[in-house]
């Protein structure tokens, strides 16, 4: 094989990050970036560990990492942008009594919010 194959591999390890970036962004229309300030803004991480959120080491909830790869958000709900968007604004109406409070997550923080949570994978 020549060197040029090295490359090439070099270059699409180096893209899979931004791969997980662009493709988290495109399923939910939001912005990783935004999402990740948000996360911070509203204190999710006051329970939740939340990798590549500064201070976000809390364990009153589930880790939120490989996300992405989760089949069921909260034990129940078919993880699915539109699911995963409708959970962090509400979950108490999709769970009564679940202890994640209500945090009034605006629909576009919620957007940008999923968006960071699809680059866990
Ligand atoms: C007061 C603690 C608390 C706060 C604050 C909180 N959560 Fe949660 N969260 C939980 C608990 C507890 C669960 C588990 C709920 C269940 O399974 O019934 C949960 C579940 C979740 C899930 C599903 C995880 C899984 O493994 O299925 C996601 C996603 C999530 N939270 C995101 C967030 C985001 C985003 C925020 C900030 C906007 C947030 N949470 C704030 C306690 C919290």
């Amino acid at each position: 094989m020549s060197g040029r194959w090295w490359g090439v591999a070099v270059l699409l390890l180096a893209g899979c990050k931004r791969d997980a970036e662009q493709s988290a962004a495109i399923v939910t229309g939001g912005d990783p970036a935004l999402g990740k300030a948000a996360i911070s803004r509203y204190g999710c991480g006051s329970c939740h560990t939340i990798p590549g959120v500064p201070g976000a080491t809390a364990t009153v909830g589930p880790p939120l990492q490989a996300l992405g790869q989760r089949t069921f958000l909260a034990g129940r709900l078919p993880n699915s942008p539109e699911n995963l968007m409708q959970w962090v604004r509400h979950p108490q109406e999709l769970e009564q009594g679940t202890a994640m409070p209500n945090l009034d997550v605006t629909e576009e923080d919620a957007r940008h919010i999923a968006a960071y949570l699809y680059t866990l994978r």
